[in-house]
């Protein structure tokens, strides 16, 4: 059987706990290196899924590249490093898996989009949410014409608490931003693709940061005073028009003062509106016969981020034709740059 020589990079919360049990029990992918800069991690790796006791380890993702030469690198580092080795890995003709958001900024994405072009290489960025089941039930429904026109909707992800416990995610510099880099990424991706990929044509928005001055505070995690520097924000409001005449508001929290956590999506079309919910359901709200009717389909099965990642060892593998392509990527993280300057300019900003 073929398989799919992967270098993996960086064993945190996603790479340790997400990646590495998909990666170590996938009978068509071998991992040939581990890389972190805490090295200890890679040794974790090694003794937690039972790989080979000589599994090179590097604290160096160059070298590593340069030493393993695999097919593949998955990425799964804070996001300022996402561009810096991918395209490293994309011009030495490397396949990439990274970790959403695709880059910091979208002068990043589209180094990464050009170095994925030049090489003819995959560049493939997490989008979970499109592998869950209701999102799978919500784009069939949407595609076959069940809702009609999409005209509008709302997404949003709001943590009452839930500031970052690592520095790296509250540094403008190594995050790229807040919750709307964090959070947003994932329901506006998830909203625009349900959408059917339409055009952002312009955006406006704000953002605050009215939590960080009075930190530490209650936390969804913990009460200790966890990070020591804190330069972006809390909250970001905004709204999209899109090419099509379609709008998209949207909503994303670290900490508000709200009832609880939630996150939604909520697109409505002509002939019926849909909700994504939270815990996995779908609601379609039409009419039928003169009656108001709400629908709640069975969901088909989804695998989140592990049929992500499975999506780019079959793209390597089989030619499977890619779900996501960097240009989508481009768009999605041009909107979050868009919304960032109007947040400080005061004013609209076109596309
Ligand atoms: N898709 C999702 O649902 C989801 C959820 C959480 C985080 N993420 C993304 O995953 C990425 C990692 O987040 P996390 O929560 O695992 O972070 P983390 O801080 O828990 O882990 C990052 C790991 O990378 C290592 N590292 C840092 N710089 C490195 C470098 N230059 N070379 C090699 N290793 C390096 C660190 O030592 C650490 O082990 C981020 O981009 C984040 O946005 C995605």
């Amino acid at each position: 059987m073929k398989k799919l020589r992967i270098a993996c990079i960086g064993f945190g919360t996603m790479g340790g706990d997400v990646h590495m049990p998909f990666h170590a029990k996938n009978e068509r992918v071998e991992i040939v290196g581990l890389c972190d800069i805490r090295i200890e991690r890679c040794h974790d790796m090694i003794r937690d899924f039972n790989l080979p006791a000589d599994t090179p380890i590097f604290t160096d993702y160059k070298e590593m590249i340069d030493t393993v030469k695999p097919d593949a690198v998955d990425i799964a580092t804070p996001n300022k490093y996402h561009s810096i080795i991918a395209c490293y890995a994309l011009e030495r003709g490397i396949h990439v898996f990274c970790e959403k958001p695709d880059a910091i900024n979208a002068v990043e994405v589209k180094k990464m989009k050009d170095a994925s072009e030049a090489a003819g290489k995959v560049l493939m960025v997490m989008r979970n949410n499109r592998y869950y089941g209701n999102s799978k039930t919500a784009k069939k429904f949407l595609q076959d014409g069940g809702a009609g026109e999409i005209y509008c909707g709302r997404c949003g992800w709001l943590r009452r608490r839930g500031l970052p416990d690592r520095d790296w995610f509250s540094t403008k510099e190594e995050s790229g931003g807040g919750p709307l880099i964090d959070l947003g990424v994932h329901m506006i991706d998830l909203s625009i693709w349900l959408m059917g990929n339409p055009k952002p044509v312009s955006v406006s928005a704000c953002t605050y940061s009215k939590f960080t001055d009075k930190y530490p505070r209650i936390n969804m995690w913990t009460k200790e005073p966890i990070v020591s520097k804190f330069d972006v924000e809390d909250l970001a409001i905004g709204f999209i028009r899109f090419d099509n005449g379609a709008c998209l508001q949207l909503e994303f929290s670290w900490a508000s003062n709200i009832e609880e956590e939630h996150r939604f999506v909520e697109l409505r079309g002509d002939k019926a509106g849909i909700r994504w919910n939270d815990n996995g359901t779908l609601d379609i709200f039409t009419e039928k016969n003169n009656e108001l009717v709400d629908l709640h389909p069975e969901c088909v099965e989804g695998h989140g981020h592990h049929e992500a990642l499975q999506h780019f060892v079959d793209i390597v593998l089989d030619g499977r034709e890619p779900d996501y392509v960097p240009e989508q990527g481009l768009n999605m993280v041009k909107i979050l740059d868009a919304i960032y300057e109007s947040a400080r300019t005061g004013h609209e900003v076109l596309l």
